[in-house]
């Protein structure tokens, strides 16, 4: 009995280890499919968090089909446009070892990350108060989450303020693709330190593989 109770346990770690890793050998796909999938999706998809979400999960990227769209800067991430519609817009973010992006808002819209390179950490924040006119604020550090190929996340609409962060401990450069919708070219940053804030013009560096 004990021999019986013991091997179907050992092929089920040995299965859930050969699928883990299989399953993302295998699904990864083009940046070219991710986007005619991303394409797909009807309107409603983008109110909502889920779908896209599980989009995400069910469609890691491959590195390799995203080499038109990475740019590195040792002084700054950099902004890469992949695609933009009416609906969503959805961009490859480098970053280099120790980089990081001041804490933001997204303006009320949706916005979900996946990693196909490297490890990142979403600091997220809770917005106890905030008078833009005045650039005062005042943050409260929520949680912290790892995002990888395994792990992609989606911003949370009902607190929304977050950092992207590539922590010098991982010691690896690292992109992360970001889906907005809808698309947005201004947002809020916050000094969660001073209690300041203030509104931001966005840039890309480069858009459909070539520099702006
Ligand atoms: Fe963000």
């Amino acid at each position: 009995m004990a021999d019986r109770s013991v091997r179907p346990t050992r092929f089920a770690a040995l299965y859930s280890f050969c699928w883990d890793h299989m399953s993302t050998a295998v699904k990864a796909v083009s940046i070219q499919t991710f986007v005619a999938g991303l394409r797909q999706f009807p309107e409603a998809a983008f109110d909502q968090v889920d779908m896209v979400r599980q989009f995400l999960e069910d469609t890691p990227v491959s590195a390799d089909s995203l080499a038109p769209y990475l740019n590195w800067d040792r002084q700054h991430y950099t902004r890469n446009l992949i695609d933009r519609t009416h609906l969503y817009e959805l961009m490859a973010i480098c970053w280099e070892v120790g980089q990081a992006s001041s804490v933001h808002n997204h303006r009320d819209q949706n916005c979900w990350m996946a990693v196909p390179i490297g490890r990142l950490h979403v600091e997220n924040f809770h917005l106890v108060h905030q008078d833009l006119q005045k650039g005062r604020c005042q943050l409260e550090p929520s949680n912290t989450v790892e995002m990888n190929i395994s792990h992609p996340c989606a911003v949370d609409p009902a607190d929304p303020v977050h950092r992207v962060v590539n922590p010098r401990a991982f010691n690896q450069r690292a992109v992360s693709l970001h889906v907005y919708s809808r698309p947005f070219d201004t947002c809020v940053v916050y000094s969660p330190e001073q209690g300041t804030c203030g509104e931001i013009k966005l840039h890309f560096n480069t858009e459909y593989g070539k520099p702006k």
